[in-house]
């Protein structure tokens, strides 16, 4: 099958009727079964810090958002996060925090990545726009893959959504100069954004394959009462949302095939079985949160985030549980490279 039109990836991504999802997801799930076999890869999740300088009109860690505590976990803090993801065999962490540019949050980064580098772990970044020399620099210290979710791909409503600061091009431009720092590169967008149609849905999959992403992250919009978006916006429902945030999996397995595709923990905020049912719709990697639960309540970025107070060894048994219930097995202690990420560096490719 080559790449599916954008009339067939909106008809997808649109689909409602209870048995049609149904047949969608079951294509998806025997190509991701073909592509990668019954297997799911865990990350840590390490929410290392919500300070931003960003103002993202739907996040609810936004600069103005002045109804959190800010917390930075320290060096160890991280390490330790770290090491009992390695230990619980996850194979691998994503670092994740608010957008911060400086020298000082660069060198950190640096230092935690060589002091997590003896656990050999595959270590994904998420630490939003930064330039091509802090990319080569946070590579040279370890990070083998990096998350920057487009968030939509149509320039308008990116536009609609952030402040003008933000610039569309830049973050298009910070995708290729991940690709050029050698990164596995992982893009993403929300689904069910006010204002968002399928049309702008199938155009989404269609930037992953034409920036040859590596790893997708998306997951349903939820709106966070502390943001403007919020207030103002009349959209989709949540219902919505998370139907269109699943066929956006199935759409985009049976697009681009070999890349690794999250389950986002947003899935579970709008459906305790959310992560599960993603999994079936064709994605093959969990995020289990690692970051120490005391901090979990203050990285808030939408309403209803799940596993707030949970102690991250129970979290372990459950999603364990949760992954066997429905035929899969973990991957423990593996990276979990994306397979395109090989397919397309494999010499002579
Ligand atoms: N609902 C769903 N996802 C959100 N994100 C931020 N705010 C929200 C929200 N209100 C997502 C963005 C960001 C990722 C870290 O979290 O896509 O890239
Ligand atoms: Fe959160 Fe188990 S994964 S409670």
């Amino acid at each position: 099958m080559g790449f599916p039109s954008l009339e067939e990836l909106s008809g997808w991504i649109g689909l409602s009727d209870a048995e049609a999802v149904r047949a969608l997801h079951a294509r998806a799930y025997a190509e991701k079964t073909a592509v990668i076999g019954r297997r799911v890869s865990m990350r840590g999740l390490i929410e290392a810090g919500n300070v931003c300088a960003k103002d993202c009109r739907y996040c609810g860690i936004r600069a103005s958002n002045r109804n959190l505590t800010r917390y930075q976990l320290t060096q160890e803090e991280i390490v330790a996060s770290a090491r009992f993801a390695a230990e619980s065999g996850y194979g691998s962490v994503v670092i994740q925090s608010g957008e911060i540019e400086s020298e000082a949050h660069t060198r950190f980064i640096e230092e935690v990545l060589r002091a997590i580098a003896p656990l050999k772990l595959g270590v994904t970044l998420s630490l939003g726009e930064q330039t091509e020399e802090v990319y080569r620099r946070w590579r040279d210290a370890g990070a083998t893959r990096y998350l920057l979710r487009i968030e939509t791909s149509n320039p308008a409503l990116y536009a609609a959504l952030h402040p003008a600061i933000c610039s569309f091009d830049r973050r298009v431009e910070c995708l290729r100069a991940l690709r050029r720092c050698g990164y596995q590169v992982g893009t993403g967008v929300m689904a069910g954004l006010p204002g968002q149609t399928l049309e702008d849905l199938a155009r989404d999959i269609a930037f992953f394959r034409d920036i040859d992403a590596d790893m997708i992250g998306m997951g349903p919009y939820i709106p966070h009462p502390d943001t403007p978006l919020a207030a103002e916006a009349s959209g989709w429902s949540a219902e919505a949302a998370l139907r269109l945030g699943l066929n956006m999996i199935a759409a985009t397995r049976l697009a681009l095939r070999d890349v690794n595709i999250a389950a986002a923990t947003a899935l579970q905020a709008l459906d305790p079985l959310g992560r599960e049912k993603g999994l079936l719709a064709g994605a093959n990697v969990v995020m289990p949160n690692v970051t120490d639960a005391k901090y979990r309540a203050q990285y808030k970025l939408y309403a209803n985030k799940p596993c707030l107070d949970e102690n991250a060894a129970l979290c372990r048994g459950c999603l364990q549980r949760r992954i066997e219930s429905i035929g899969e097995t973990v991957l423990w202690g593996v990276p979990g490279d994306s397979a395109h990420f090989f397919a397309r560096t494999r010499p002579g490719m």
